[in-house]
């Protein structure tokens, strides 16, 4: 196998275009996939087909197994049986590294980028040349054409912890190019665009198969499964249900069925809007970002009891500050009172004691912790209370039966309670989480993106629990990219954009329009809306990578950055 040289004149470029095979061939084929880990088995003889310049969607419900099978076909894990075939020649992948330099590669769910480094060097960083030997500039500008070729729109000398998550994606999609990737498999990467990111993810997907490469699309979202795909496979519970299905003409209804067995019930029915007394109140709240620079500039809102607030937001607009200041996350100016009780600039366990549950939007870091069991994240918020503690004492039999119940009444699929979080599928893991939230029966819920990375079944458990909460009289801050989840859920609506709440609402007589165009800046004057785009947070780091067929870089944004070759 060969590795991607680095770029040198006259030779053909890494992610130079693949020679395209005929239209059906197929690129990849796995047959009678078969992975067992302690207590399930992931998959169960599953068959795949990868055809040339496809895009192929990979659907099922949490923990049927897709990421399994994705990481026995990049390298990372063995399968047990089974057989891989590339471009019809039989290949055993002893790691990613093998499956990259044959053309293969895999952007994860969590990125695993450098963030103290650049764009290019993240992209050159675990190349086999050393890296002395690299052009640092001849390596930018080739970084800077493939962008630019595929509308992967980041600049090659941004620092990786300026980029918002949209473009550090967009880093790991550039990182396989640049080695030469003819096939490219996306775990679930729309689960954290925002919705024009995810259009432009759709269009350099295009690009993508229009020159020869091959696409594998992991989503739980059957709009965009309709959208984008041109063939569909589904999973469920570790076998395929549904092999390649040519996508025209497939519904939603048709493939909801595929993935979970049964039609969904819709709807939760919504009861009248009832509020009661004023829960959260926030006052001219201003707080900074973890870069330093304003991300809520005087935010006032009010939650009521029985009542759900959506926000409305494009990610990075103030709404992942505005949880983390309720929930004692984040310091801030102005006034948080929770139930009359002012919690701002406290710890935590205030917000906690004020009757707070917040469903974060980092389920692994702030979320869970991932290398204990289920059955310690699922009580480590009421670990002082009974039934779990007695006295001084934790009484491990009564906390085994009530994580017991609650993995069954939530539905996490793990091989039991002592199972380490971190093995859990993404879903299942949200679950969890959910369930731990909303068993300390919280006055306030402040969820964050609650159903992102559910399958459709899941969305619907999840929607019918929150609102079962506001009716039994909870308050719930709903923060959500999801337009249609908002929607559906909240009584009020607020608009958030540039850390102001630009516009209010009462769910029962929105205008999708008008909050789509608040969401989007849509109103703000075009010279500051285009000035934001020019970088992350307005750094200025010279024009970024476009359609311009001049492949180099802006002005020099400040020190170099990498080694010149001696
Ligand atoms: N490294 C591992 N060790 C043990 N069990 C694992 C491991 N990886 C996955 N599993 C289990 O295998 C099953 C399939 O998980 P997988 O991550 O493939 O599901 P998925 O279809 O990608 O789900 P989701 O939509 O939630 O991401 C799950 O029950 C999961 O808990
Ligand atoms: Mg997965």
């Amino acid at each position: 196998m060969t590795a991607a040289p680095p770029p040198s004149p006259g030779e053909s470029a890494p992610g130079a275009a693949p020679s395209a095979g005929s239209a059906s061939a197929p690129a990849l084929e796995a047959s009678g996939i078969v992975k067992a880990f302690p207590g399930v088995l992931a998959n169960d003889h599953v068959d795949f087909e990868l055809r040339t310049g496809e895009i192929h969607a990979l659907l099922g419900e949490n923990g049927a197994g897709k990421s399994t099978l994705m990481n026995i076909l990049a390298g990372l894990y063995r399968p047990d049986e089974g057989e891989i075939r590339l471009d019809g020649r039989s290949v055993a992948f002893r790691s990613p590294r093998d499956a990259i330099e044959a053309g293969l590669g895999m952007v994860h769910q969590h990125f695993t980028l450098v963030p103290s480094q650049t764009v290019t060097e993240n992209i050159l960083l675990g190349l086999a040349q050393p890296r002395f030997l690299l052009d640092a500039r001849r390596s930018e500008a080739e970084v800077a054409r493939l962008a630019a070729e595929f509308g992967l729109r980041v600049h090659p000398r941004a620092k990786v912890w300026q980029l918002s998550v949209g473009e550090q994606q967009r880093v790991e999609i550039l990182k396989l190019l640049y080695r030469g990737a003819r096939i490219l498999i996306l775990d679930e990467p729309t689960a954290v665009l925002a919705p024009q990111e995810t259009e432009e993810l759709f269009r350099t997907l295009k690009a993508m198969t229009s020159a020869g490469r091959s696409v594998v699309f992991i989503s739980h979202k059957l709009n965009e499964v309709v959208a984008i795909a041109d063939r569909i496979t589904v999973m469920r519970r570790g076998r395929v249900t549904a092999e390649g299905q040519p996508a025209a003409g497939v519904t939603k209804r048709d493939l909801a069925r595929l993935m979970v067995g049964r039609d969904l019930f819709g709807l939760y029915e919504k009861t009248p809007f009832a509020p009661g007394a004023v829960l959260l109140a926030a006052t001219d709240v201003e707080a900074e970002s973890d870069r330093g620079l304003p991300a809520l500039r005087g935010v006032s809102l009010e939650v009521r009891a029985g009542e759900v607030v959506g926000i409305a937001a494009v990610a990075g607009n103030g709404q992942t500050e505005l949880a983390e200041v309720v929930t004692g996350l984040r310091r801030c100016n102005g006034s948080i009172r929770i139930g009359g009780e002012v919690v701002s600039n406290k710890p935590p366990r205030d917000a906690i004691r004020a009757g707070v549950a917040h469903v974060p939007e980092d389920r692994t870091g702030v979320g869970s912790a991932p290398n204990l069991s289920v059955s310690d994240n699922l009580i480590m918020k009421r670990f002082k209370e009974p039934p779990v503690s007695r006295g001084w004492l934790i009484d491990d039999g009564r906390t085994r039966t009530l994580a017991e119940e609650l993995k069954e009444d939530y539905a996490i699929a793990a091989p039991s309670v002592d199972t380490r979080v971190r093995l859990l599928s993404g879903g299942n893991l949200q679950r969890l989480i959910l369930a731990r939230e909303i068993e300390t029966a919280p006055s306030l819920m402040v969820a964050v993106q609650p159903t992102r990375g559910l399958d459709v079944g899941a969305i619907e458990t999840v929607h019918r629990l929150l609102l079962e909460r506001r009716d039994k009289g909870a308050g719930i801050l709903l923060i959500s990219e999801d337009l249609d989840e908002i929607l559906a859920l909240a009584d009020r609506i607020d608009v958030m954009y540039e850390g102001r709440i630009v516009g209010s609402f009462d769910a029962a007589t929105a205008d999708v329009h008008e909050i789509g165009l608040l969401m989007t800046g849509g109103g703000a004057d075009e010279d500051a809306a285009a000035a934001a785009d020019e970088g992350p947070e307005g750094v200025d780091l010279g024009p970024v990578a476009g359609p311009d067929p001049e492949p180099v870089p802006g002005p020099d944004p400040g020190p170099d950055p990498g080694p010149e070759p001696s």
